[in-house]
């Protein structure tokens, strides 16, 4: 969600191509952070193995019945739905009061996981330091960098609604409403800002651990952050969440995250460690 310099990408990219290469045209391209750990992590073997232990030390994994696929990354948790023809992604949560220190973000996008060429997102990001604690409501259509809307205050607790809407493949608009006071802010992006196309095959519903310096910035305790009345509308009509693949966050083995689909309209991502 946050572009990287030229060298931190080089360096990340160092460090990622070890485990695998990421894709040709994902390497070719300066990418969001969590695009090229995904990349990195989407094929890699370690990665592969990692989720089979984390299946196989998880009985609940087993217990659950419902089939949708359950995907660990290194910094992604929440719900992805692959598709075609995304026009809009909504879903609404409560801000989060973090109880330790750190950072985190929920945003809801359009073709952050498997798209390579723009990514239409907006949301918040969270920081707590101490007795200090601090939010911002942000957009990005990747690869330019995320912008943050200043004048537009977020409390712990507040009920916001956040909306991506692709009105084509180089031009949208970002909205995120504050439901509890009835306010909100957008943003349309002007074709200076679309530098490259949408794919607009992929909606996602995201909690994440960013990074920044080179590091995953460190992941505050959030509790439970649930979205609800979440819908993607597509070409094809308005679905929910039912199919979606859950996807969770695992770092070194350490299993961060637990995320489940709660109805067709909303999944919950607990913060475990
Ligand atoms: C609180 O955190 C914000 C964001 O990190 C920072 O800009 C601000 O200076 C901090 N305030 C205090 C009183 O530490
Ligand atoms: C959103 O509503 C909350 C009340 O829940 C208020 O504290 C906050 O300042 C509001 N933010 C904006 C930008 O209106
Ligand atoms: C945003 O707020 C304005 C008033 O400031 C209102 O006219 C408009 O309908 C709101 N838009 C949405 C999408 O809530
Ligand atoms: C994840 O949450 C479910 C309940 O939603 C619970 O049954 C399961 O034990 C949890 N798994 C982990 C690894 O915390």
């Amino acid at each position: 969600m946050k572009l990287l310099t030229a060298s931190s990408a080089l360096l990340l990219l160092a460090s990622t191509v070890v485990a695998a290469p990421p894709r040709p045209d994902a390497a070719t391209h300066k990418s969001s952070r969590s695009r090229l750990q995904r990349a990195a992590a989407r094929r890699s073997p370690a990665q592969h193995a990692g989720q089979a232990h984390a299946a196989a030390a998880s009985p609940s994994a087993d217990d659950d019945d419902d089939d949708n696929t359950h995907v660990y990354e290194t910094n992604w948790a929440g719900a992805v739905i692959e598709t075609t023809g995304v026009q809009s992604v909504t879903g609404t949560f409560t801000v989060p009061v973090p109880s330790t220190d750190g950072s985190g973000a929920g945003w809801v996008g359009i073709d952050g996981n498997d798209c390579y060429t723009g990514i239409l997102q907006t949301g918040v990001n969270w920081y707590r330091d101490g007795a200090n604690v601090t939010y911002v409501a942000w957009y990005e259509w990747f690869p330019a960098s995320m912008e943050y809307w200043t004048g537009f205050a977020v409390d712990g607790g507040d009920v916001i609604r956040a909306t991506v809407t692709a009105d084509g493949t180089r031009s949208g608009v970002a909205l995120v409403e504050n439901l509890t006071k009835g306010t909100n802010i957008s943003h349309a992006f002007t074709s200076s800002e679309t530098l490259s196309p949408l794919c607009q095959t992929d909606a996602e519903w995201i909690v994440e651990d960013y990074v920044e310096d080179l590091a995953f910035v460190e992941f505050a305790d959030f509790g439970t952050f649930t979205f609800t009345d979440a819908s993607v509308v597509t070409a094809a009509g308005t679905t929910g969440l039912a199919d979606a693949e859950i996807f969770d966050i695992e770092q070194s083995s350490v299993i961060r995250t637990n995320s489940s689909i709660l109805s067709d309209s909303s999944v919950a991502v607990s913060w475990i460690k």
